[in-house]
């Protein structure tokens, strides 16, 4: 699997991520749907090590996000690509200036 997510719990004023556990294979186009504020860019933020969790880990590419230190999360951020939520595509470019815009 290229990306694991083990067991992930969070909680702010009240939980999030109860024990979200599930995989996703290379090459796999994988959705997550569901009602505003149900945590999907919480779980999301996970992939990289933006969200502190209470419990549990995410591995992408065989290397763990929480637990393998710094040098670890940096080789990752650098092999994924994320894109956040409030500063979405251009509607004025194409997809492939939209993409060719975040390399420049
Ligand atoms: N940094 C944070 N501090 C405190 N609460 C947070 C933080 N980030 C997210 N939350 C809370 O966690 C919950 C899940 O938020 P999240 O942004 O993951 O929802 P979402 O499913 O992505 O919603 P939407 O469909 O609107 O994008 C919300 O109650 C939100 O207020
Ligand atoms: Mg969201």
């Amino acid at each position: 699997m290229i990306i694991r997510y083990r067991d992930l719990w969070k909680a702010f004023d009240h939980p999030i991520l109860a024990g979200v556990d599930f995989g996703v294979n290379e090459g796999e186009m994988f959705g997550v749907f569901g009602p505003s504020g149900t945590g999907k860019s919480v779980l999301l933020k996970t992939t990289i090590g933006l969200i502190d969790l209470d419990r549990g880990d995410v591995e992408v590419d065989g290397e763990s996000v929480y637990g393998g230190g710094p040098r670890a999360l940096q080789r990752i951020r650098y092999k994924v690509g994320y894109v956040f939520q409030n500063s979405a595509l251009f509607d004025s470019l194409n997809v492939y200036e939209n993409v060719e815009m975040g390399m420049a």
